[in-house]
């Protein structure tokens, strides 16, 4: 018995396999889910990692920014599974502007790019999932925790902290179609959306210091298994909830 059998789920974000995302759907097709991807841009690149799967399963394209994409993402998903019980959102982009210690000085269209990409895609990506969720389900985002000013992390910080306050209106409103709504508040992993981070180097040292469990920037199963344990049947009366996976780190002092 798996922890996901019979669970039909849609897993964004895959970009590479040090992706969050690839780990979650690998974990999800391990305990019985049936996996669709979506990619964004390099449809070609994400095709080529999904076969590193288990099961390499089938890849659709979207973009949070494109209308058109969300508009018939559902009908697209359809094509494979016959309903949904899951989705994950594990996306996140912001102009170099926004990071790396130019706060006072980024631009609106920059950060709105990034809050659009960041923030607002949870809510779009989630009620463009809702014809296909009929029976309730699971949505769950990946989160950098947000209740602190990070170095060099900046307008992603402020994006972060609207994708938190996002989820706990999603759950408010996506309660009564029996869908939960959770993050995963991971700690730094070297992924593609970390290694642009300029100053990403300043988490990397102090992190695995700081927590008092360890931390390994290079294993993204426990962040991917919190998320496959939200998408279960084991957490039915949680939701708007956060789930520190950092080691420990935010329950720390200085
Ligand atoms: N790596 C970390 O340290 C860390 C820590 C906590 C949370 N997170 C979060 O985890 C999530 C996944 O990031 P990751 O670290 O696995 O990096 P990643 O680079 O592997 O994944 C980011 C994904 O966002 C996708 N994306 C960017 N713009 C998009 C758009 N317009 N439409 C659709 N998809 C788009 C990319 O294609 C990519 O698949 C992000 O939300 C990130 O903020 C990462």
């Amino acid at each position: 018995m798996g922890l996901l059998d019979g669970k039909r789920l849609l897993v964004t974000g895959v970009l590479t396999d040090a992706s969050i995302a690839f780990n979650v759907a690998k974990l999800a097709q391990e305990e019985g889910a049936q996996v669709v991807l979506t990619g964004f841009g390099r449809l070609s690149l994400v095709e080529r990692i999904a076969k590193r799967l288990p099961e390499p399963p089938p890849v659709i394209e979207l973009d949070v920014q494109n209308t058109d994409h969300l508009d018939t993402l559902a009908d697209r998903v359809g094509a494979h599974l016959d309903g949904l019980d899951g989705v994950v959102h594990s996306i996140g982009f912001a102009p170099q502007s926004c990071l790396g210690g130019n706060f006072l000085n980024t631009s609106w269209e920059d950060v709105a790019t990034a809050v659009h990409v960041s923030t607002f895609s949870f809510k779009s990506l989630a009620v463009a999932c809702l014809p296909l969720m009929k029976e309730g389900g699971a949505v769950v985002g990946l989160d950098f925790d947000a209740t602190k000013a990070w170095p060099v992390y900046d307008w992603m910080g402020v994006a972060k902290a609207g994708l938190e306050s996002c989820s706990r209106y999603l759950a408010r409103d996506l309660g009564k179609h029996g869908i939960r709504v959770n993050l995963v508040a991971a700690g730094p992993l070297r992924t593609m959306a970390a290694k642009s981070i300029p100053g990403f180097k300043e988490f990397e040292d102090s992190w695995p210091e700081r927590a008092p469990l360890g931390w390994d920037l290079a294993d993204t199963a426990p962040a991917a298994k919190a998320c496959v344990a939200l998408l279960s049947d084991w957490f039915p009366a949680t939701t708007g909830e956060i789930v520190h996976v950092d080691g420990g780190v935010h329950a720390m002092g200085a």
